[in-house]
């Protein structure tokens, strides 16, 4: 049985009619037309979703929309936009990391919460937030050297 949910997405509000039960990834693809995050595996294992609520990266793919309440969430078009772009996506075009692009939503989504709420990481703790995240191109060195280039450009 559907219901309706209202979402706070990208500082507008969306109403779904939705199960319960609906992974928050589906809302935002199928509903409002979001399809920055991606469904990659569907089971936590591959960050291909993820997107921030209330400042958290999450795995979109195993949040039920029904778990999302008033929480603000943030996908990668309401990180920046081409004309304001945030420094991670200035610096994915710099370091022309992507190849497929499938990934890349989720390794600057988690790298964007990481920097937020700890802008001098080092290398080994954006390694270990970083860990979980998949890129079936092989782009992981270049991801790494943007991830840099945009941590030194915001300090
Ligand atoms: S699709 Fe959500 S973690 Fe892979
Ligand atoms: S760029 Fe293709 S999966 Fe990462």
């Amino acid at each position: 049985m559907t219901q309706k949910f209202t979402l706070n997405v990208n500082g507008k509000t969306h109403t779904v009619d939705a199960d319960p039960d609906m992974p928050l990834l589906y809302a935002l693809r199928d509903d409002i037309g979001l399809n920055n995050p991606k469904f990659g595996c569907g089971l936590a294992q591959c960050g291909a979703c993820t997107v921030h609520m209330d400042g958290q990266a999450i795995r979109s793919c195993i949040t039920p929309v029904s778990s999302v309440g008033d929480a603000k969430v943030v996908t990668l078009a309401g990180l920046g936009t081409p004309d304001k772009p945030h420094p991670l996506q200035t610096a994915y075009v710099e370091e022309q990391v992507p190849q497929c692009g499938y990934c890349i939503n989720g390794w600057i989504m988690t790298a964007a919460a990481v920097l937020k709420k700890n802008p001098k990481a080092s290398d080994a703790e954006l390694r270990d937030a970083l860990a979980g995240l998949k890129c079936r191109c092989g782009t992981h060195v270049s991801i790494l050297r943007a991830i840099k280039r945009a941590q030194q450009s915001m300090a």
